[in-house]
């Protein structure tokens, strides 16, 4: 899915895109203004007036994205439009500007316009990037599989606790619900392990004192290895080492998904720069016009 929006149906958008650009390049070098080339000249306006249709275009790929029911063209299609004609409008852009730059109101809107389309080309870079890279870190197998190994581990875990003992059977029970490999969104970009686990549970104990930090579940893989250490049943102990074994597994699974959850937050947190970026512009480009007829 995520190559097809760059080579949707034989790369049509790029073809108009270039030869768009192709033709610009030509009006502009052909083109012999009385006064110096500037945004104001006929043909300046003619590249500002497409410049801004452009604009209003690719803004609307936010609506056509939830317009779920809509019949005007795949979202796919849409997406590759969106991509080639944002890059070629900073061609268009520059040119309709005829390189005159200032502290005002117009250089404003072509520098928000430009880091629109920056952070464009980040997000095609982490779409095109990381879910290759997510795919390797779960050794190609899907997330639903992952979730689903990890809650048979879950199961697996609790059961061989229950057969141990009541404490063993709280203290995973609790190392499970107090599992927490990011919530918020900062949690997840940063990849940090919150997990926690109450130890001496079977006092009944709600003092906090007694939760411990469970990074890479640690704590429970020393409790229950102190454990092991002090138990003389034979069957104690294979259950315990099981138990052991399968805590070791889940950990690694834990820090699996931690890191794809680490991609998935890279994939999502360029569209908070895009999206408000875009926004802007857009309030830039209205005072932008507003003030050009102003003065017209
Ligand atoms: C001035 C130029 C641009 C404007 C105003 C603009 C604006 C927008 C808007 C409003 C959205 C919809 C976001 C949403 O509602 O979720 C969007 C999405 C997107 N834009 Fe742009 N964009 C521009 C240029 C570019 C360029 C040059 C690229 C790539 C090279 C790009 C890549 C994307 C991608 C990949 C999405 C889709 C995100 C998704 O659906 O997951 N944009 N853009």
């Amino acid at each position: 899915m995520h190559q097809s929006f760059i080579r949707y149906k034989n790369y049509r958008y790029a073809v108009y895109a270039t030869m768009l650009s192709f033709v610009v390049i030509i009006a502009y070098v052909l083109d012999a203004p009385y006064q110096p080339v500037n945004g104001g000249t006929f043909l300046g306006y003619t590249l500002g007036t497409l410049g801004a249709f452009i604009i209003v275009f690719l803004m609307w790929l936010g609506v056509r994205k939830r317009s779920y029911y809509s019949s005007l063209g795949s979202v796919t299609g849409w997406l590759s439009a969106h991509i080639y004609l944002g890059l070629a409008l900073f061609l268009i852009a520059t040119l309709h500007s005829g390189f005159q730059f200032g502290w005002n109101i117009h250089t404003l809107t072509y520098v928000l316009m430009c880091l629109v389309i920056g952070s464009g080309c980040w997000g095609i870079y982490t779409y095109l990037k990381y879910p290759s890279l997510m795919a390797q870190f779960r050794n190609e197998s899907s997330h639903t599989e992952v979730s689903e190994n990890l809650r048979d581990l879950d199961q697996q875990a609790l059961r061989l606790a229950t057969s141990i003992d009541k404490q063993s059977h709280e203290l995973v029970a609790d190392a499970i619900r107090r599992t927490d490999i990011g919530a918020s969104l900062w949690a997840q970009l940063s990849a940090k392990d919150g997990s926690k686990l109450m130890i001496n549970s079977d006092k009944q104990s709600t003092d906090t004192a007694n939760i411990v930090d469970n990074k890479e579940q640690h704590a429970l893989i020393v409790t229950l290895a102190g454990k092991l250490a002090g138990s003389t049943n034979v069957d104690e102990i294979t259950s315990i080492q099981e138990l052991l074994e399968i805590t070791g597994n889940r950990a690694a699974l834990l820090k699996k998904l931690q890191k794809e959850k680490q991609l998935q937050s890279l994939l999502q947190i360029w569209l908070f720069v895009h999206l408000p970026l875009s926004f802007a512009l857009l309030a830039a480009l209205a005072i932008h016009i507003t003030t050009v007829f102003f003065y017209w």
